[in-house]
């Protein structure tokens, strides 16, 4: 029903609305401002002994509250529902991966950053070897690199003393190069990050011909984010600027645990739920943000963290990075976790993170 509606009730009312504002009270409560789409505003009282206290809160994220209006004050309107239960769109409980006669693998290498002093060209070569050596056989069929595929240009003050290679087009030429090592029965999906030479705003779209011109014609060009059917296999797949919007508005999620947050983006059905911090969302009439499909692969970059989980089926993965270490990560003590490969097998839903630093 209408907020409007529910605060003239005295019983049991059932809401939907988006979060504008979370206070913590000094008791450890939560108040959380809430507007429905009729654009009427209560607050949201959830006690500190709600099972949802501990539940993750950010703003412009849509949720439902079961719960009652609070006491009449003389003389006022009723302005607040005391939460017995919120309500997450999240993936239904039941969502599984159900396994198949294929036999084809994808693989995704996120964060390559060619053009950066830092650029891990052995650790690649290696990579690409194994691949020579592997992938026919393995029937590894397809590769993503969900964007930050080039280190680009004037990203942050003085990276131009981090760059091997000072020119956007010759950077994306590079690329070209070592993209055509990569063995040709592969299908290449290319998509663009913060770093590369693309509106900033999401969704973004895929990379201009004015820099692509060189790629082979088994590199297919994606926006970001971006849904793919890979032989009957949903796969989503997001750079990841938003996970910065996430660590600095939640304080139990951190860098180190790219993971959480992804598990948090398929509760709330959404990549990027928090409007006007770091990451610019663009206004379109369709919120290409949000999960409208549970994906079966769900994967970001980003942050060059490599790790593996589930949640409720969907396998998650944070796809490592091919650059080490950069001055401005030593600078703010950020370990990367560069030049390891997640290859998931579409029949089984095998994942292997193969390292290639060894
Ligand atoms: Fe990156």
């Amino acid at each position: 029903m209408s907020i409007e509606k529910a605060l003239g009730m005295d019983r049991e009312v059932r809401v939907i609305g988006m979060v504008g504002d979370v206070k913590d009270t000094k008791n450890g409560h939560k108040i959380l401002a809430v507007e429905d789409d009729q654009g009427t505003r209560c607050k949201v009282l959830i006690l500190n002994t709600a099972p949802a206290i501990n539940d993750v809160y950010v703003n412009d994220q849509v949720i439902g509250i079961i719960g009652r209006p609070g006491n009449k004050e003389p003389g006022r309107k009723r302005e607040t529902i005391i939460a017995d239960q919120i309500v997450w769109p999240d993936v239904p409980s039941n969502n599984s991966w159900t396994a198949n006669d294929n036999v084809s693998s994808v693989a995704f290498l996120s964060d390559v950053h060619i053009g950066s002093c830092t650029f891990l060209e052995r650790t690649w070569e290696k990579m690409i070897k194994w691949l020579k050596q592997n992938s026919e056989e393995q029937e590894l069929n397809y590769i993503v690199l969900p964007g930050d595929v080039v280190d680009g240009i004037g990203i942050f003050p003085g990276q131009e003393q981090e760059l091997s290679i000072t020119g956007i087009y010759k950077q994306y030429e590079a690329l070209a190069e070592h993209l055509k090592e990569i063995p040709d029965h592969i299908k290449i999906v290319v998509q663009p990050g913060n770093h590369d030479a693309c509106r900033l705003a999401e969704p973004q779209p895929a990379l201009g011909s004015v820099f692509t011109g060189s790629f082979d014609s088994n590199v297919l060009l994606a926006g970001n984010p971006v849904y793919m059917n890979i032989e009957g296999r949903t796969v989503l797949t997001y750079h990841g600027r938003s996970i910065d919007d996430w660590i600095s508005g939640v304080q139990k999620l951190t860098y180190e645990n790219p993971l959480a947050v992804m598990k948090e983006m398929l509760v709330m059905r959404h990549l990027s739920p928090i409007y006007g911090q770091r990451n610019a969302l663009a206004p379109e009439k369709r919120d290409y943000l949000a999960i409208g499909t549970v994906p079966d692969i769900f994967v970001t970059g980003h942050v060059h963290g490599a790790g593996y989980s589930e949640y409720r089926g969907v396998k998650m993965i944070n796809a490592s990075t091919w650059q080490d270490q950069t001055e401005y990560q030593k600078m703010h003590n950020f370990n990367p976790d560069p030049g390891i490969m997640p290859i998931v097998h579409l029949g089984t839903g095998r994942v292997d993170m193969r390292d290639f630093r060894k």
